[in-house]
């Protein structure tokens, strides 16, 4: 089964961190968002999309995209950075991905390095994250995502 991972990473390049290793090991292409060719994306069975967190929510940008896609029934994987690391932030994307027809397989968060606004005079907060232990969990959750997907293609 082909994949793509769309991903936006824009504060410290928390989230392009992570999307480098999912695509490195599941194995997936990877576009920034601004690459992808909305045309393209019938090519491929499973599509992963990720950014970091801002106000609760994945960026914008990403949001914005998945409004404009045509119903995808696709299957789809989440992930994220942030400073908090919750599922929850997940929602917003997911009720949209849903909205056209996409399954969610599977999700993964961690946290990432901010120095936004006042945490910049602390030197910021998460130093050094996503770091080797977010790097394992990523595999970690590769591995598990393959089993899923290879069980899906067993079924179809
Ligand atoms: C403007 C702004 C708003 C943010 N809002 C949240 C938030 O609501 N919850 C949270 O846990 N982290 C929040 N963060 C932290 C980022 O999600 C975190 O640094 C993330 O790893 C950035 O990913 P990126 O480097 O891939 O863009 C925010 C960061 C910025 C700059």
């Amino acid at each position: 089964m082909k994949a793509l991972i769309i991903y936006h990473s824009e504060h410290n390049k928390n989230t392009e961190l992570i999307a480098q290793i999912i695509a490195k090991e599941l194995p997936a292409r990877l576009v920034k968002i601004e690459d992808v060719r909305v045309f393209e994306l019938h090519n491929y069975d499973i599509l992963g999309f990720g950014s970091g967190i801002y106000f609760s929510k994945h960026h914008r940008l990403l949001l914005n995209f998945i409004d404009k896609l045509p119903l995808l029934n696709k299957k789809v994987f989440i992930f994220s950075t942030s400073v908090k690391d919750r599922l929850e932030y997940h929602n917003a994307l997911k009720e949209k991905l849903t909205h056209i027809n996409c399954e969610v397989i599977g999700e993964f968060s961690c946290k990432g390095f901010c120095n936004w606004g006042i945490l910049k005079l602390f030197g910021g907060i998460n130093k050094g994250r996503p770091n080797k232990e977010d790097f394992d969990n990523t595999k970690k959750f590769v591995s598990s995502l393959k089993d899923k997907i290879s069980s899906i293609s067993q079924n179809l």
